[in-house]
């Protein structure tokens, strides 16, 4: 086991979540060094670290697990062949140190024979500190827990830390390098995902990779020979550091356009229907969460949807569809939408996005459908640890917050997840007069009760006119712009 660890592993190994790490860091509790953390400090602060697995990283799993689907959280061990070398690695490793520990065994017993032969008080009391410190070093007791932890889980799992961004994640079950990555909320560069475009090309610094698959991207002979790889094509065999581009913004994604199908369409409600669309395999659709698309059906009917899904599932994607009288788009959808028709996807759209590197509790406003791209983000938020999450879902009615049960699973497994619901009583998509004074107090309830509203990071989404109340709301507060996210949702 090495002697220092990312944050990830460190996390992992503890059984807690990489954000309560990054606090203790911030705090001062915990010493790191350029993102990672030696294993005596990391004892230094949890000094009871267990081998059990700890009930609140389980919890965790569990709600990202009911929140994603099982298809984002499919667990499976790795191929046979990666456990090998995994195995073969480790047990190179042991073989290493019984070879060293026979030669200090050696080493010791002439060691003592020379005391013994030296035979005066200096030798004796030698000999007697010698003989304490091998019984307490061979105690059962003695044995890190960690070290074999972290020996279990590098058969397991394997990390990547993606250079220059400092991103790392971990590569499960026989996952791809890619796949290990989006799961992971990490925006790497990439376009089919099936081997054929070299979008994914990125250079192995140090580790070991395994093909999952022949590809037809040809990668040069020079390539190859200074480390380059399609990360959708291989997986990994040890641990590895990789230099791979990193989406940092909006720009950085290209404009789609993909020919996807429905999954499914179901009613949540008589006013509301859940869309799945599923992309094709080799053609998913790379968004950030929070932005929008366009959709195209039927005879060219259209709309711009928010996607209220996560990009760590970027073949499944879903939408709020709300009834609007006389809109052809959601006509179509509520009346002739079915299984299997094609929606033509373009996109995304939109500057609705995480601020990933705040360190900010986070603060969500939904109004209506705006609960559309504050679930992206919130489940996007949910898969990078973020921690200190607080929804607060308006409705024009108790109808209009149409999903509480997502929202109340949140905040029932969660700890630092906080959900409120308020029914506004009136139309939110036409807010002005006494409809804007209601409004206004119902922010500032919330804000003469939450301490730390106005010192976290705020995200807005919602239909114009409630947006807008609330986004000046909290600039006339004296939040800076940077700080305060609004997205119009129709
Ligand atoms: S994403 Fe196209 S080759 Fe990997």
């Amino acid at each position: 086991m090495s002697d220092v660890l990312s944050l990830t592993r460190a996390a992992r190994l503890i059984g807690v979540t990489r954000a309560e790490l990054q606090r203790k860091i911030q705090r001062g509790e915990m010493i790191s060094h350029d993102g990672t953390v030696t294993v005596g400090n990391l004892l230094a602060c949890y000094p009871d670290a267990q081998l059990e697995d700890n009930a609140e990283t389980r919890r965790i799993a569990q709600i990202k697990e009911r929140a994603f689907g099982k298809r984002v959280y499919e667990r499976a061990l790795p191929e046979p062949e990666v456990l090998a070398a995994r195995i073969t690695e480790l047990s190179t490793t042991l073989a290493r140190s019984e070879n060293q520990m026979k030669k200090f065994n050696t080493l010791l017993t002439r060691l003592w024979d020379k005391l013994d032969a030296a035979a005066d008080s200096t030798a004796t009391e030698l000999k007697d500190w010698l003989k304490q410190e091998v019984e307490l070093a061979t105690e059962p007791g003695s044995i890190n827990p960690l070290a074999i932890k972290d020996a279990v889980l590098s058969v397991m799992t394997a990390q990547v830390t993606v250079l220059p961004s400092k991103h790392d994640f971990l590569v499960e079950g026989h996952d791809t390098l890619l796949e290990a990555a989006v799961r992971s909320g990490i925006p790497l560069d990439y376009g089919c995902s099936g081997g054929n475009c070299g979008k994914c090309k990125a250079r192995v610094v140090s580790g070991q990779v395994k093909k999952t698959r022949l590809h037809d991207f040809v990668i040069s002979e020079a390539e190859k020979s200074q480390g380059y790889i399609l990360l959708c094509s291989n997986t990994a065999v040890s641990d590895l550091v990789i230099e791979a581009p990193v989406a940092n913004s909006v720009q950085d994604i290209p404009y789609q356009q993909i020919k996807a199908h429905v999954k499914t369409s179901g009613h949540i409600n008589d006013d509301m229907i859940l869309l799945h669309l599923q992309t094709p395999r080799t053609q998913r659709l790379r968004f950030l969460a929070g932005q929008s698309v366009t959709l195209q059906v039927g005879q060219s009917f259209s709309a711009e949807l928010p996607i209220a899904s996560c990009p760590c599932d970027d073949r499944n994607l879903l939408f709020h569809v709300h009834r609007q009288d006389g809109n052809l788009f959601s006509d179509y959808i509520f009346e002739h939408l079915k299984h299997n028709d094609a929606v033509e996807i373009e996109g995304p759209l939109g500057e609705f996005i995480l601020h990933e590197k705040s360190t900010r509790p986070q603060y969500f406003f939904a109004f209506d459908t705006g609960f559309a791209p504050i679930k992206s983000l919130i489940e996007h938020a949910l898969s990078l640890n973020v921690e200190t999450i607080n929804l607060h879902w308006f409705g024009s009615s108790r109808q209009s917050i149409y999903l509480p049960n997502i929202a109340h699973a949140w905040d029932d497994a969660l700890d630092d997840f906080r959900y409120r619901e308020h029914v506004a009583g009136f139309d939110l998509r036409t807010v002005n007069g006494p409809r804007e004074e209601k409004l206004l107090k119902l922010l500032s309830d919330i804000a003469a009760t939450d301490a730390y509203l106005l010192e976290g990071d705020i995200y807005i989404a919602g239909p114009e006119d409630a947006v807008n109340v609330a986004e000046r709301f909290f600039l006339g507060k004296g939040l800076p712009k940077t700080r305060v996210s609004v997205a119009s949702v129709k």
